[in-house]
């Protein structure tokens, strides 16, 4: 089975820069070609749902520049591709918390969100200004504001998408082993799957090689499974 929700945490942009001698800018700007790339990959294969962590709540820590390049980039993306998401039939939705992004780089959010609701294909989701812990907190004051218990129930409801599936896979490039406050609730059960290659090298052939290894796990969920009869 093809996963239903893939989570990619797209790392190294820097990384591949910096080891051709460029500025750290230069790779954000592959990256974002990668995201395309692997974008279209998904949509071919008819993977339902890709969640694809753009810019973490962590990420203001770097320079005014950095930060200022990459927001700037996402406008660029948002405001241009339109015909990309109609001819593939794409849906872009958006996680994160919108109140705290520059309201230019909010505004432009909406509007792709809104443009794209009646694309039936592949729904990409943009994780931007986005924290598992911060999801969480927000979705627990959405849910006490409306007077409810507070159970696990709840919080998945007031999650900032409780329509998607939770991620059966989460792919980090990069080398790193770790979550960085990536969708923390909703991977309580997915398989993970960690790739040396930094971002902007990633193509749709890594991203089968992703999938074939995850065909081949046998998830559990706290169950016994087949060797457990
Ligand atoms: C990931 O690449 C992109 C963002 C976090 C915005 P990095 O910029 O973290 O690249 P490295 O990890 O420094 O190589
Ligand atoms: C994770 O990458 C965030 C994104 C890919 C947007 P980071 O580069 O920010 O993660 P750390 O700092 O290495 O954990
Ligand atoms: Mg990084």
């Amino acid at each position: 089975m093809i996963p239903t929700h893939i989570g990619i945490i797209m790392d190294g942009n820097g990384r591949w820069a910096q080891q051709r001698g460029l500025a750290r800018t230069q790779g954000h700007i592959e990256g974002l070609k990668a995201g395309k790339r692997l974008a279209k990959a998904a949509s071919d294969m008819g993977i339902p749902y890709v969640t694809f962590y753009v810019f973490s709540t962590e990420n203001w820590k770097r320079t005014a520049d950095e930060v200022g390049f990459i927001m700037g980039l996402v406008r660029r993306y948002l405001r241009s591709e339109f015909n990309f998401s109609r001819e593939n039939n794409i849906r872009v939705r958006y996680t994160g918390d919108l109140s705290g992004l520059p309201s230019d780089v909010a505004q432009d959010i909406t509007d792709t969100c809104m443009e794209s609701v009646g694309f039936t294909g592949t729904q990409i989701v943009l994780a931007i200004n986005y924290g598992g812990k911060d999801e969480i907190v927000r979705s627990v004051r959405r849910a006490l504001d409306k007077g409810h218990e507070i159970s696990g129930e709840t919080i998945s409801i007031h999650l900032d998408n409780p329509d998607i599936p939770d991620p059966d896979l989460i792919i980090r490039t990069g080398g790193e082993k770790r979550m960085s406050n990536f969708l923390l609730w909703e991977s309580a059960y997915a398989e993970f799957y960690f790739s040396e290659k930094l971002w902007p090298d990633w193509t749709a052939d890594d991203l089968s090689v992703a999938i074939a290894d995850f065909q081949k796990r046998e998830r559990r969920f706290g169950g016994r499974g087949k060797l457990g009869s």
